[in-house]
């Protein structure tokens, strides 16, 4: 059996730092040593756009190698892999057609499945100790198969007012998703863009803490503009300014991550 971890980033809540924590502990992980693949699950690129600049994220888009097409088509998602600028860092693009996929699963078989069996060989082959997935801000089909293709999730919730409604629904739909897949585990909250100056960051917290059964990290990431000037470059904020302080922060996070399954 292959010690290969999936784990993906989803929140039906949009903004809440999904794409920015998704590609930081996949460039973290890295760092403490381990062989990563990024799959960009979202239309919106943005996990692609973190490694690779427009033109070569709109190359991905166009041409035929990305998730879009391979899960469109059912292929072993082996053939799709880029290699990043980064040792030990690869990713699997998306397509803006990504936007139709609930479409294209809707009529086949086992639709909840596709994706795993897409990844099956990779994830048998151990070539990676871990696997990020990066979700759009929805709950669906799609959302659906990202889960059944994974181990564990990281739910990021910004630390605001409306950062946190709509949890609700997602620990539904987990509860949903974990009824055909019962070995994925909620590996817990990554409270993301906070402000301590707030008291409002308190308060979301409090609230977090007090949720059964629901692993809060430690580890919350502060708003930070290197994280935007990071992205502008196609780097990971901790390639771009190890001293910075979300760099510091997203590489705690990722060793709280990777202390879940040791
Ligand atoms: N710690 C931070 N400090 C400053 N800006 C941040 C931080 N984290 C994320 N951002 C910014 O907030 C925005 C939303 O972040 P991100 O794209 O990671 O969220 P998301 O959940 O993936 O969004 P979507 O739901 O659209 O996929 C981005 O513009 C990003 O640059
Ligand atoms: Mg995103």
């Amino acid at each position: 059996m292959s010690n290969t971890k999936i784990i993906c980033f989803a929140n039906n809540k949009g903004g809440s730092g999904k794409s920015t924590t998704c590609s930081n502990v996949a460039y973290g992980l890295t760092e403490l040593g381990h062989k990563v693949l990024m799959v960009d699950g979202d239309m919106q690129m943005n996990l692609s756009l973190a490694y690779f600049d427009e033109d070569k994220v709109l190359e991905f888009a166009s041409g035929g190698k990305n998730l879009y097409e391979a899960v469109k088509n059912q292929k072993d998602l082996t053939d799709y892999i880029i290699r990043t600028p980064y040792e030990n860092l690869d990713l699997i693009p998306s397509s803006t057609l990504m936007s139709s996929i609930e479409y294209e699963l809707f009529t086949k078989w086992q639709r909840e499945f596709i994706l795993k069996k897409c990844l099956q060989n990779i994830k048998d082959s151990g070539e990676y100790d871990y696997i990020l997935i990066d979700a759009p801000p929805t709950l669906g089909g799609w959302v659906m198969n990202i889960l059944v293709a994974s181990d564990g999730l990281v739910i990021p919730v910004e630390a605001s007012p409306w950062g946190l409604f709509g949890l609700a629904n997602m620990f539904e739909f987990l509860g949903a998703v974990q009824q055909i897949s019962p070995e994925l585990k909620l590996m817990g909250i990554a409270v993301t863009k906070v402000d301590t100056r707030k008291n409002y960051f308190k308060q979301t917290m409090e609230t977090l803490k007090e949720l059964d059964d629901v692993h809060v990290f430690e580890n919350f990431i502060r708003v930070d503009s290197s994280i935007e000037w990071a992205q502008d470059n196609s780097v990971p904020v901790v390639a771009y300014k190890k001293s910075s302080r979300s760099a510091k922060e997203y590489m705690e996070l990722t060793k709280e991550i990777e202390g879940l399954w040791q």
